[in-house]
């Protein structure tokens, strides 16, 4: 057996399966031909050693804390880099020129605007209806439109529904903001930046000019770039699963986004600060604490714990340094942080969480700026949609342009009743 090879007994058969390697990371054991030459499935739920796929967009190391997308340090990018320039990065593989930047930037600009009809979709909800419900049904509504750029065989077609989907995003959001607040819609500036346009439409009115504060806008815009990309989360597999089928672009984003909504997922950040605000002063932190390692409870800490990072999430140590930039450029203080930053810090000195590896991750300081910044606790899984839809569509467009793609359909272990007849009602 070389050394690339795997070797696997099993129901009487040994099998050399080939082992891949990537450019950095675990190599991985090839067992497509497992099935057809031994009768029998791997099993892997919840996927925590299942590589679903070839990618290049984002490498985690989740046992040293490193995130890179196409190679760059999270750390990096979110220092230096802009989240126009993070997109372009991860569709196109490298950093743009400043001619490209600026084309990119302008092609995207030049999409924020909604087809009218889809305010109407607006209307249809109740005003309390949950934004992440408004999100998955007008994303999935765009479906019905763009019939110009649905054949997603044709790059160019798959391009300009991607350009759509990141340029759009922030108009939905922002409507579904002003729609639970009983404000009027406010259209795209085109000569305002993509952070910036996003903030007069969420937080600008008709009634008086708007001024996008420089420090909140770097500090909105370095938020999108932590939440870009992240290798093959589940909201990301969600997006890839639709799309092997061939479904319509979307659609597919619309799956994502209903993934995401979760508590689990990106649901976490909304759910981490209500977890904050129910904890409310230091003092009741042990409780919760004590909540948290007690298997009969059902409490864990919101924002804690991660499949993948086992050390210190990289995007939770920017996320921190961000409150306190945010709360300098708004003259504003919030008790919820020092609970937050005790809470981490109680919760690292107890075994419990030092022993399963569980660290802070990027839910749970970025509610206590969106709250400072003005968003509603709803909105935050909105804004983690947002910035994440560059990321699916990247990792769409990876899969849909892979030769090898094949539709995703995994298999199980039955454990239901072997084969019985029917039994009349009469006799039942
Ligand atoms: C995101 O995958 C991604 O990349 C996601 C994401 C992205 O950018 O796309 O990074 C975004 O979703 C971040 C995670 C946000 N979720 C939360 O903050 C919710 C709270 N965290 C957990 O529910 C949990 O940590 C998960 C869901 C994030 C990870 O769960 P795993 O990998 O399935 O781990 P597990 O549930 O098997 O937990 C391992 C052990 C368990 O104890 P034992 O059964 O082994 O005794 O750790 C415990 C868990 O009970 N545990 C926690 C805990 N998280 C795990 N205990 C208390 N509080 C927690 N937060």
């Amino acid at each position: 057996m070389s050394d690339n090879q795997a070797s696997l007994t099993a129901g009487g058969t040994t099998l050399d399966m080939p082992v891949k390697s990537g450019t950095i990371g675990p190599d991985v054991i090839d067992i497509r031909k497992l099935y057809g030459q031994t009768g029998m499935f791997t099993y892997d739920p919840g996927f925590t050693s299942t590589a679903s796929c070839d990618s290049a967009l984002t490498y985690i190391d989740g046992d040293e804390g490193v995130l890179l997308h196409r190679g760059y340090p999270i750390g990096q990018l979110a220092e230096h880099s802009s989240f126009m320039e993070v997109s372009y990065l991860l569709l196109n593989g490298e950093l743009p020129s400043s001619q490209e930047l600026a084309d990119f930037s302008r092609t995207i600009t030049r999409h924020t605007m909604l087809h009218e009809q889809l305010a109407t979709f607006y209307r249809g909800f109740r005003r309390d209806a949950h934004p992440m419900a408004i999100m998955c049904g007008v994303v999935g509504a765009l479906s019905a439109f763009y019939h110009d750029s649905t054949d997603i065989s044709d790059p160019q077609h798959r391009k300009i529904s991607s350009h759509r989907l990141i340029a759009k995003m922030p108009t939905i959001a922002a409507m579904a903001y002003k729609y639970s607040v009983g404000q009027p819609f406010v259209y795209p500036d085109n000569k305002l930046s993509y952070t910036g346009n996003f903030l007069k439409m969420t937080f600008g009115v008709p009634a008086e000019e708007y001024e996008v504060i420089p420090a909140v806008e770097k500090a909105m815009d370095r938020i999108f770039i932590l939440h870009a990309d992240h290798e093959q989360n589940a909201s990301t597999s969600t997006v890839r699963l639709a799309g092997s089928s061939g479904a319509n672009p979307f659609a597919c984003i619309a799956a994502g986004i209903a993934c995401l909504w979760g508590p689990a997922h990106g649901g976490a950040n909304e759910a981490a600060l209500n977890m904050l605000k129910e904890i409310g002063t230091p003092d009741r932190i042990q409780h919760y604490i004590d909540r948290a390692k007690d298997k009969n409870d059902p409490f864990r800490l919101m924002g804690f714990g991660h499949r993948v990072y086992k050390n210190y999430d990289p995007r939770a140590t920017v996320m921190q340094s961000t409150v306190r930039e945010v709360f300098a450029a708004l003259n504003v203080q919030d008790p919820l942080f020092e609970t937050a930053l005790r809470l981490e810090e109680i919760a690292l000195s107890d075994p419990y969480f030092a022993e399963k590896k569980l660290f802070p991750n990027v839910d749970f300081y970025s509610g206590i700026i969106l709250s400072a910044i003005g968003f509603p606790t709803t909105m935050f899984t909105v804004l983690f949609a947002l910035a994440r839809t560059v990321g699916w569509v990247a990792q769409w467009n990876e899969m849909i342009s892979d030769p090898g793609q094949k539709i995703g359909r995994p298999r199980q272990l039955y454990t239901g009743p072997t084969q019985r007849d029917y039994v009349p009602l009469s006799e039942r």
